[in-house]
């Protein structure tokens, strides 16, 4: 049956995720896969969990199986509120909204200020979930090129003179997809544009705390105060199933949040706060940041050697100090998209780059994760893939020889 439905100009806008259609392949077991940003399953904290579940239904009560109010139950606003006072500026519960994942989060900040039209000034690449998020609203992306510091902000510069952007996106921590880290410089300087254009900056943080070597930046919300909107989430550092995660905003626009974040969904699943809440408590989540960190640390030294042992001179690709993914750039005539096929002949999966950029003009970059594999598979995934690179490279350039003449 043909339905001849008139769909909402956003909803149209929309593309199935690139991401989850390649992980729809690279589920298969067979295959070691670089591809998703998914953490390591056997480090989830199971039987602290189980024991907060328990605790929750029995302390809590049914309280905690009800509705409740759309900033979130209190012990975790209170919580949260108390740890980002330590880590990033002095704030308060007033300032917090707990939200169903970042990715609601990239939603509401796309509800408030997107409209058809709208310039997001953003990193190349970027997080393809925010693309994803914002593209409903119908917004105009003016994308800034990136080195090994991060966006360059002087081109962000040019471009609010010339486009009057409604906001700046940027994941400064350990970016995903790049891995690179915003330095202290250029946080500044974006932090001084915003305040002198009035552009409010969006700092998406998920990694922010999985630093493996190096020292902390101040964060873009402590040197920007009331001009930064900061995301944060447990995904990275507990569990991304629990959806949980919150908007750190200025007080003046939460209610404005708060209006949205009741008509997208009442309030975040009720529960899974109260047992996020209990989780915490005495410490407990430095203490398997720490875990998750010594064993994502060794995992990305882990690819890097390999890389450097397997792929070809004329790969190169990005060190980053945390997160979960690092960038491979391929001479820029081989497309990613098409050597990802080959790839999967050889059971290894990796994310092309192209979707990360806006208007998908990009080829020769993909994103490898290095949480979601144990060393030995690590290994194996890149002796296989360096394997297909090499290949395809001296295929390709034989062709390019021959055409030539
Ligand atoms: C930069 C960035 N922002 C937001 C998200 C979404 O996180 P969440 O699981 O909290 O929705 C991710 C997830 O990978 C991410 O990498």
């Amino acid at each position: 049956m043909t339905l001849n439905w008139t769909f909402s100009l956003g909803a149209q806008e929309m593309k199935s995720s690139a991401i989850r259609e390649i992980l729809k392949i690279t589920e298969r077991p067979e295959i070691i896969s670089f591809a998703g940003g998914l953490p390591a399953p056997e480090l989830f904290p199971v039987e602290d969990l189980k024991k907060a579940c328990k605790s929750v239904l029995e302390n809590v009560g049914p309280k905690s199986l009800q509705y409740s109010v759309s900033l979130g139950v209190p012990p975790l606003r209170k919580f949260l509120a108390e740890r980002l006072s330590q880590k990033v500026m002095a704030l308060t519960e007033e300032n917090i909204l707990v939200t169903g994942g970042s990715q609601q989060g990239l939603d509401l900040v796309g509800k408030m200020f997107l409209d058809k039209g709208s310039v997001v000034i953003c990193e190349s690449p970027t997080y393809l979930g925010a693309i994803q998020a914002f593209n409903v609203y119908n917004p105009h992306y003016v994308t800034v090129e990136m080195d090994e510091n991060g966006m360059l902000t002087d081109q962000v510069e040019e471009n609010i003179k010339k486009y009057k952007p409604r906001l700046i996106y940027v994941v400064p921590n350990f970016q995903n997809p790049s891995g690179i880290t915003l330095s202290y410089e250029r946080r500044e300087h974006l932090v001084k544009l915003a305040k002198e254009y009035y552009v409010p900056i969006i700092d998406d943080n998920p990694y922010g705390e999985l630093r493996y070597i190096g020292k902390d930046v101040p964060s873009l919300k402590s040197l920007g105060g009331d001009l930064v909107i900061q995301l944060g989430t447990i995904s990275k550092i507990i569990s991304p199933g629990l959806r949980i995660a919150w908007i750190v905003a200025p007080t003046q626009v939460m209610t404005m949040f708060e209006r949205l974040k009741q008509g997208a969904d009442l309030h975040t699943n009720t529960f899974a706060q109260y047992v996020v809440a209990e989780y915490v408590k005495d410490g407990r989540l430095d203490k398997h940041i720490e875990e998750i960190k010594a064993a994502y640390g060794e995992r990305r030294n882990v690819m890097i050697k390999a890389m450097t042992e397997y792929f070809p001179e004329n790969v190169k690709w990005t060190e980053p100090e945390g997160g979960l993914f690092l960038w491979v750039e391929l001479p820029p005539e081989i497309s990613a998209t098409d050597l990802l096929q080959e790839a999967l002949k050889q059971k290894v999966a990796y994310v092309p780059g192209k979707p990360f950029h806006p208007y998908e003009d990009k080829d020769n970059t993909l994103r490898l994760n290095f949480s979601n594999a144990s060393p030995e598979m690590i290994i194996e995934g890149i002796k296989r893939l360096g394997k297909v690179f090499k290949e395809n490279i001296a295929q390709t350039a034989k062709l390019r020889k021959v055409a030539s003449k």
